[in-house]
């Protein structure tokens, strides 16, 4: 495998909760992300998946340097690039890019195709001078499979799935190294999703691309990522291989989720065992101590409240699929999903059509 072309450690984010109106005092923080590390290597995927509200967001935001981290480091080849400002940050934004979930509000209304696609080139003209931009965007619109002919219309003129197909031409304008697709997928309907995940993967053959891609629907991340990352209260629970986080997962809270995933074969269907999480998510102003998932874990023990598990390869495992990092005392593996290939164990994905 390649080298890491991104590296990212013990990565905090606190927000203040205040109180008062003319004198606000800080009076507890949202510990919306709490440690989180991986790499992204070159040329991968690295699909990050959790419920509503365990932080996801607001790591890829911080991965595109749109908010600062509260600690920890995030490293692009070799260099710290969390605390960069000036002529040094303009030049890392350049090559990590975001691509965002809400297709409808993430493009302005009031601006052509042409102006949105090409509006990144405003800050940095050194990628396409004045002259060539035009024909820069129409060659973007072709990639992404839109019409050229298009630059000028509205976001208005277009479906769901080819303003998000806007979004990514937006997203490739400065040709990038890495794309961070903040559920990029979600707000589709289910037959336009398939067809989006299919260009994204395109793309990444075509240019080279790694992708960060972060979702809540695990048969979407299976399909796209060859590593994956659960995460559950601003903290990654396990991380592995897609083979490795689907068909041998040893985190609990992994086997929860994975059981709620739809499986399409009815005579498998009957065979899995559904796991049912007791109670809802904690706050993340006030997380349980020890393991943050021991409120509604089945296996939780006195030691899950004193003691945070690390997220490490749990000593049990020596060798084999099972030995990956898992931050749980009593790792143990748990097959949820029957066995089948990614292709089928994901969404039927289709010819690229709307
Ligand atoms: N600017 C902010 N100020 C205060 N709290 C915030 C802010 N942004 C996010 N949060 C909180 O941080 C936590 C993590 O939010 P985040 O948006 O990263 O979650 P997410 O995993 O992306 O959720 P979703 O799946 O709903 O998009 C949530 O509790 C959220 O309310
Ligand atoms: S450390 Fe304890 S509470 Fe946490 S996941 Fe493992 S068994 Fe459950
Ligand atoms: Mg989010």
């Amino acid at each position: 495998m390649a080298e890491s072309l991104l590296e990212v450690k013990d990565l905090v984010k606190y927000y203040p909760l205040t109180q008062g109106v003319l004198f606000r005092k800080q009076v507890g923080a949202v510990k919306a992300v709490d440690g989180v590390s991986f790499r992204l290597r070159a040329g991968e995927t690295l699909g990050i998946v959790g419920e509503s509200g365990c932080g996801k967001s607001t790591v890829a935001r911080m991965l595109v340097n749109l908010e600062r981290p509260t600690a920890g480091s995030i490293t692009y080849k070799g260099e710290d690039i969390s605390r960069l400002s000036g002529r040094a940050l303009k030049a890392v934004r350049r090559n990590i890019q975001m691509v965002f979930q809400d297709p409808y509000t993430s493009l302005n209304p009031r601006m052509t195709v042409g102006d949105i696609i090409g509006e990144p080139y405003e800050i940095h003209p050194e990628v396409a001078p004045k002259g060539d931009r035009r024909r820069r965007v129409q060659e973007l619109l072709d990639v992404v499979g839109l019409n050229p002919e298009y630059i000028n219309r509205y976001p208005h003129q277009f479906s769901g799935g080819q303003r998000q197909r806007i979004g990514i031409a937006r997203g490739l304008a400065l040709q990038p190294e890495i794309i961070v697709a903040d559920e990029p997928v979600s707000a589709l309907d289910v037959s336009v999703q398939a067809q989006v995940v299919n260009l994204l993967e395109k793309l990444q053959d075509e240019f080279g691309l790694s992708y960060v891609f972060i979702a809540h629907d695990l048969s979407i991340v299976r399909h796209i990522s060859d590593r994956v990352g659960v995460m559950y209260l601003g903290r990654i629970v396990e991380i592995g291989t897609d083979a490795e986080i689907y068909e041998h997962p040893t985190h609990p809270y992994t086997q929860a989720l994975l059981s709620a995933v739809p499986v399409p074969d009815p005579q498998a269907r009957a065979h899995r065992e559904r796991i049912i999480l007791s109670g809802d998510v904690p706050s993340p102003a006030a997380p349980p101590s020890g393991c943050r998932f021991r409120t509604r874990c089945w296996k939780a023990q006195e030691r899950c409240t004193t003691e945070v598990p690390l997220l490490a390869v749990p000593e049990v495992f020596t060798s084999g699929p099972a030995a990956h990092p898992s931050a749980c005392h009593f790792a143990a593996e748990k097959r949820v999903v029957p066995h089948m290939p990614p292709q089928e164990g994901g969404r039927p994905v289709g010819k690229d059509t709307d």
